[in-house]
């Protein structure tokens, strides 16, 4: 049945309010610096299957965990040296990392989708923090999104998707990053399970050697790995330098004049990701019913990986 969903404010009675319906077992979306999550108590098995529910997202994605700091996570996953050495560098941030279950962790199985793993995230969004502080608990969050759909990066774009689904949206204005956290996964040899917001090249860095890349689209143990996961509505061709008619043509760098719209005038990758969800969004919205997207080059570095990541997934053929 639909039910009214409240726009919270980013003010300390809207976090209570805000904790007050965690606390109860609703859903509360709420700003981190990537995207929007959907947030549930992840020690609650109705909450976290109302998120699955809210998503209609398939049942195989385990959720990440969101905790307020390194503290919080070795109180439900194992914490080794390396996952210690990668969250004093990168944590709070858009770092999840994928680390062995304590077997007093306390979560909801729906959480981990029954796997001995669970994806941690330390969100460094000052209202993230201040939400999982207010609640006092860890708080399962997938993108606010409904499952397949591309991920919310304002408040308008939660309740496009989500309202009647979920009791509320705390607003929280434009998100900064505008893709989903590096998923790294550590329960074995470090392997690079989802590209995001934290650049590739600063994990190997702090590692001090070349990561694997994991995951299987066809075997999606894990992540966005669902072929077409981010699909629009309109269907895309990527690696577009001169759009056909018809086409709502989707810009990026200096070279694109006449595009409909553009990731970044001056080609600057970070500007690039914190757009493109919202810029797929009206591109979706231009192109109509049946329409077409022509998405022009996006180099294959730091986060550009992560915009061609979401991009090829987004052309891939519909189930
Ligand atoms: O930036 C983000 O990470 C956002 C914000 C809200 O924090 N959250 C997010 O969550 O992107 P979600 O649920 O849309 O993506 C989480 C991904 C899923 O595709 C899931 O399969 C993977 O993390 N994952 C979760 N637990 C895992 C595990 N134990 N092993 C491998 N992959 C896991
Ligand atoms: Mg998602």
């Amino acid at each position: 049945m639909p039910q009214h969903t409240r726009l919270l404010p980013a003010t300390p009675v809207g976090m209570t309010d805000a904790a007050k319906l965690l606390a109860a077992g609703e859903l509360v979306a709420f700003p981190t610096e990537t995207v929007y999550g959907l947030g549930g108590d992840a020690r609650s098995d109705i909450a976290c299957a109302r998120i699955f529910e809210a998503k209609g997202r398939p049942q195989f994605n385990p959720l990440i965990v969101h905790v307020p700091d390194l503290a919080a996570a070795r109180g439900f996953a194992e914490v080794g040296d390396e996952a210690e050495r990668l969250a004093a560098a990168f944590w709070p941030g858009p770092l999840t990392l994928v680390l062995p279950l304590r077997t007093d962790a306390g979560l909801s199985p729906l959480v981990t989708a029954g796997l001995g793993t669970v994806a941690v995230r330390v969100p460094a969004h000052p209202l993230a923090q201040a939400l999982l502080r207010a609640f006092g608990g860890p708080l399962a969050a997938p993108s606010a999104n409904p499952s397949g759909k591309v991920s919310p990066t304002r408040a308008a774009h939660v309740m496009a998707g989500l309202a009647g689904r979920i009791a509320a949206v705390v607003d929280g204005g434009d998100c900064a990053v505008g893709v989903e956290s590096t998923i790294l996964g550590l329960a074995g040899e470090p392997v690079l399970l989802r590209p995001g917001g934290l650049p590739v090249e600063a994990l190997e860095a702090c590692l001090g050697a070349p990561l694997a890349t994991g995951g299987d689209a066809a075997k999606p143990s894990a992540p966005g790995q669902l072929a077409s996961h981010y699909a629009p509505g309109a269907a895309l061709r990527l690696e577009v330098t001169a759009p056909e008619v018809g086409e709502v043509w989707l810009g990026f760098g200096p070279g694109c004049t006449g595009a409909a719209l553009t990731l970044s005038e001056t080609g600057d990758l970070v500007e690039a990701a914190a757009n493109l969800f919202h810029l797929l969004r009206e591109a979706d919205t231009l192109a109509g019913p049946g329409g077409r997207i022509a998405v022009a080059p996006v180099p294959e570095r730091g986060l550009g990986r992560a915009i061609n990541d979401r991009l090829r997934r987004a052309a891939a053929p519909r189930p």
